[in-house]
C-alpha cells in the first residue's frame, strides 16, 4: 500500500524546516467521462475529480515570499509579489496564479512549503489544474478572504490564458475546485451550474493511459478553438452550444471540410453529454457506455484529435467482458483512454487490456482504476 501523500509531504516539510506544517491543502486531477472540447464551446461536461492528487505543507511567511520546493523538479518555486517574472517550467503555475490573484486585488501573503503529487503529469489528468487549484489553497489558507470554487477556477483559467499561454476551456479547473464524492459534475459551461450525477456503484471508471504523449499538443489544441470560433462566427452565434443540430445538417458546404467537422463534433457532443448525464441519473450504464463510444468515434473522425494508439486501447477496452463503453479523455493525441466497467469484471479487464496493448504496441499502459473524491480543500 503507498503511503499517504498528506504523510509523505508532511515528512518531507518537517525534514526541510524542522517542525510540522502549519496547513496541508489538496486538489485532485480529473477525467472527463463525456463532453470533450466542449467547454470553450460553452457546452457542457461531464468529469470526476479523481483520487490522484496534488498535497502542499506549508507554513505562512512574515514577507511577501513564497518557496515552495516540489518533491518531484529540481527547480525551486520561488518569488516576491511584486517582483513577478515570467520563466519556464511547473513554477509557472505558482507565479501565474500569484499574479492572478493580485490583478485581481486579493491580498496575498507568503507562505514556504512542500509539494508532492501522484496525478501522472501529461497524460490528460489535468495535473496542472490540481495544481493551480491546490495553489488557490495555499493563497488562501494564509490569507483573509473567502474561497469561492467557481471563481477560483474562472481566474486559475485566466492566469492559463495570460500568463502561460495556453487557451484552455474551464473545466479542468472547475472539477478540482467543486468535485463532489461519488458522483460526476454535470457542467453548464456558460453559466458554471453544477449538477452532481451519482455514479452506479455496480460500476468503476477505469484509466488508461496508452504511455504516449505528443508535442505540439498546446498549438493544435488553440487551433481547435479557433476553427470553432469561425464555425460559430459563420452561423453567427456567440459559441457553438447555439447551433442545432438541424443548422449542422442543413449546411454541409458552407463552411471549409475541416471546420464543418468540428462543428458538427461540438453540436454533437453537446447532445451527447446530456443524455449520458440522464443515462446515468437514471442507472442505464448500457446506455451511458454507448454514448461514450459514440463520443470517441465523434473525436477520431470529425475533432480528429485522437491517435493510433488511443484508438487501440479502445478497441482492447471494448472487446473485454463487463465494459460498458470507452473513449479518448482529455484533450488527445496521446494521454488516456477512459472506460466504464463492471465492478465484478475490473480486475479481469485491467490485466487482459494491459496484456493485449502490450503485445500490440509494445508500450506498457498503467491502469488507475479510480474513484470521484471531493475539490480541493484544506485538510
Ligand atoms: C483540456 C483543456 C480542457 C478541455 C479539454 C478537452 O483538458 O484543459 O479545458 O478543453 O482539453 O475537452
Amino acid at each position: 500500500m503507498m503511503e499517504p501523500l498528506r504523510k509523505i509531504v508532511g515528512n518531507a516539510f518537517y525534514d526541510r524546516f524542522g517542525e510540522s506544517p502549519q496547513f496541508f491543502v489538496r486538489a485532485p486531477g480529473r477525467v472527463n467521462l463525456i463532453g470533450e472540447h466542449t467547454d470553450y464551446n460553452d457546452g457542457f461536461v461531464l468529469p470526476i475529480a479523481i483520487d490522484r492528487e496534488i498535497w502542499i505543507a506549508l507554513r505562512p511567511r512574515k514577507d511577501r515570499r513564497v518557496l515552495l520546493t516540489s518533491m518531484d523538479y529540481k527547480e525551486l518555486a520561488e518569488f516576491t509579489f511584486n517582483d513577478l517574472r515570467h520563466g519556464s517550467g511547473w513554477t509557472e503555475y505558482v507565479k501565474g496564479i500569484a499574479w492572478i490573484l493580485q490583478k485581481h486585488e486579493y491580498r496575498l501573503n507568503g507562505w514556504e512549503g512542500i509539494l508532492g503529487s501522484n496525478v501522472p503529469v501529461g497524460g490528460g489528468l489535468s495535473s496542472s489544474a490540481a495544481l493551480e487549484m491546490a495553489l488557490s489553497r495555499a493563497f488562501y489558507v494564509v490569507s483573509d478572504w473567502r474561497w469561492d470554487g467557481k471563481i477560483m477556477a474562472q481566474l486559475a483559467r485566466e492566469a492559463d490564458h495570460q500568463w502561460v499561454g495556453i487557451k484552455s476551456g474551464i473545466m479542468d479547473q472547475l472539477i478540482s475546485a467543486e468535485g463532489r464524492v461519488g458522483h460526476a459534475l454535470l457542467i453548464d459551461c456558460r453559466t458554471l451550474a453544477l449538477e452532481s450525477v451519482p455514479l452506479p456503484d455496480t460500476t468503476r471508471v477505469v484509466i488508461l493511459d496508452t504511455a504516449t504523449r505528443r508535442g505540439l499538443v498546446d498549438s493544435i489544441y488553440n487551433q481547435r478553438v479557433a476553427e470553432c470560433k469561425q464555425a460559430a462566427d459563420f452561423f453567427g452565434v456567440q459559441a457553438l452550444r447555439d447551433v442545432r443540430m438541424e443548422q449542422i445538417e442543413s449546411r454541409p458546404h458552407a463552411l471549409p471540410e475541416d471546420v464543418y467537422r468540428r462543428a458538427r463534433h461540438v453540436v454533437t457532443e453537446n447532445a451527447r453529454t446530456l443524455q449520458a448525464a440522464n443515462a446515468l441519473r437514471r442507472g442505464d450504464v448500457v446506455q451511458f457506455g454507448k454514448l461514450m463510444d459514440a463520443s470517441h468515434v465523434s473525436l477520431r473522425e470529425d475533432y480528429q484529435v485522437s491517435s493510433g494508439e488511443l484508438d487501440l486501447m479502445v478497441s482492447i477496452a471494448r472487446e473485454r467482458k463487463g465494459c460498458y463503453g470507452a473513449r479518448m479523455t482529455g484533450a488527445g493525441f496521446g494521454g488516456c483512454v477512459v472506460a466504464l466497467v463492471e465492478k465484478d469484471e475490473v480486475e479481469p479487464f485491467v490485466e487482459n487490456v494491459s496484456i493485449e496493448y502490450y503485445k500490440e504496441s509494445r508500450l506498457k499502459p498503467k491502469v488507475y482504476i479510480t474513484e470521484a473524491v471531493k475539490g480541493a480543500s484544506v485538510e
